[in-house]
């Protein structure tokens, strides 16, 4: 299974922070955005990675990523020269997902949870199946989202994106998992109203084939919101609030990495010795003192 990113968009909301750095590489707390979704697809196991982003953009997550080679990961980079939609990074990454299975994951969505390794293993294992999946979450203001409209079994009955009037509470959150299809559905559906090709709208063709199921991550879940000038700072400081308190980091990618036994001590030594100055770099190297 290879893993795509996205992480384009022009970040209005968010201006005058985002006119000189793009959304997905503002920190959050001790760490870019892009982390977050990166640690994602490392918890469902993909090795290869595709970062989408702008023109301007794509050369700032080179410099961060590389080849990837820190993560033992093998990281590629390819442009979206307009913002045309996120169904449109499945059409783009059409040769580097080649006849392989898709995790799709925005790059401004942090997820946190127990569990959540054994979550992704599911809908790993469903998509062998032709299942895709997507992540369902209770929220407060649903028609800012795509919005998931399940029975009591948790089967999808609607989708809906950005509804005036949501029919549920639950909103369908960045990532996605399908098969190797979705690549032809996504090429075949119309730009919405708004002029995009929206990724509800490939979900929508899943569920018309009987092909889509639907995890609702629970209330003891996060699902945190990068959209606003509070919500940033509230994930930032939830971030800190869970690894202040128990000395864990989250999404801390080399201790994902080394746990997944894609690093040796080495890799992890240079990385810890790169990033020594910082809280990130010392917990590095206590990983590195008290070994797996
Ligand atoms: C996108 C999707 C929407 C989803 C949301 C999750 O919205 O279109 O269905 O609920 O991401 O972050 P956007 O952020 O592009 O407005």
């Amino acid at each position: 299974m290879k893993g795509i990113v996205l992480a384009g968009g022009s970040g209005t909301r968010l201006y005058p922070c985002t006119l000189g750095i793009c959304k997905q590489l503002l920190p959050i707390y001790d760490k870019p955005m892009i982390y977050y979704p990166i640690s994602v697809l490392m918890l469902s196991k993909i090795r290869e990675v595709l970062i989408i982003s702008t023109p301007k953009d794509i050369a700032r997550f080179k410099e961060i990523f590389g080849k990837g080679d820190f993560l033992g990961m093998k990281i590629d980079y390819l442009i979206q020269e307009n913002p045309d939609g996120l169904a449109q990074g499945l059409v783009l990454a059409k040769d580097f997902i080649s006849n392989d299975n898709i995790a799709l994951i925005l790059g401004d969505n942090i997820f946190y949870g127990q569990g959540f390794s054994d979550i992704l293993e599911n809908a790993k294992n469903d998509v062998k199946n032709g299942y895709a999946s997507i992540f369902s979450y209770h929220v407060k203001d649903p028609e800012r989202f795509g919005v998931v409209e399940m029975d009591k079994n948790g089967n999808v009955l609607s989708l809906e994106e950005k509804p005036k009037k949501p029919k549920s509470n639950y909103a369908a959150t960045g990532l996605y998992f399908y098969d190797n299809e979705a690549i032809y559905i996504a090429k075949n559906i119309k730009p919405s109203q708004r002029g995009e090709l929206e990724i509800t709208d490939v979900n929508i063709e899943y569920l018309r084939l009987n092909r889509l199921k639907s995890q609702i991550l629970g209330r003891g879940f996060a699902w945190i919101d990068t959209g606003t000038h509070d919500s940033l700072i509230e994930a930032s400081s939830f971030v800190q609030t869970i690894e202040l308190r128990q000395g864990y980091k989250i999404a801390c990618l080399e201790e994902i990495a080394y746990n997944n036994g894609w690093i040796n001590n080495e890799v992890l030594s240079q990385r810890a010795k790169l990033l020594s100055k910082s809280s990130y770099g010392i917990y590095l190297n206590r990983l590195l003192n008290q070994g797996k």
